[in-house]
């Protein structure tokens, strides 16, 4: 997938993103992650990871910002950014693709974005093709 600059358009979600990640409590992994989530109403709802002692326990920064998301009353999003401060650009993990098809759809954007202001652009079904979703349910 082609790496670019990031867009006009996604500047403000990646703004939140690393305002996100600057927050993020993760003093045993040291690994940030900043999410912001464009809202269907135009909002930006914005979190990060939350790591706990007993580590299982970990929120990734997707989830966090979802879970913000919905407690606000918002639970259609048309894009989700990304942030690590690091060179890679770091794609979601398995169970936040899960969690994010459960509230965007297939062709929602994913857009992973770096220290470096490059940008990586993926659609929901990219990353999770077949995904199990609320429309799985609908035929029993
Ligand atoms: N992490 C995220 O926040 N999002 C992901 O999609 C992958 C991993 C966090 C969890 C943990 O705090 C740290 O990164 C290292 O795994």
């Amino acid at each position: 997938m082609e790496k670019k600059s990031i867009s006009e358009q996604h500047k403000p979600l990646y703004v939140a993103a690393k305002a996100a990640a600057d927050n993020a409590y993760a003093p045993y992994s040291k690994f940030r992650v900043g999410a912001a989530l464009k809202c269907s109403n135009g909002d930006v709802v914005a979190g990060c990871n939350v790591e706990n002692a007993s580590f299982g326990l970990t929120i990734c920064a997707e989830r966090n910002a979802i879970a913000a998301a919905v407690a606000q009353g918002k639970q259609q999003f048309d894009s989700i950014v990304v942030y690590t401060p690091l060179q890679s650009l770091v794609a979601p993990c398995g169970a936040c693709r899960q969690v994010i098809a459960e509230f965007m759809p297939p062709e929602g954007e994913v857009v992973l974005t770096n220290d470096e202001g490059l940008s990586q652009r993926w659609t929901v079904a990219d990353l999770l093709p077949a995904a199990f979703t609320p429309a799985s349910l609908k035929e029993k």
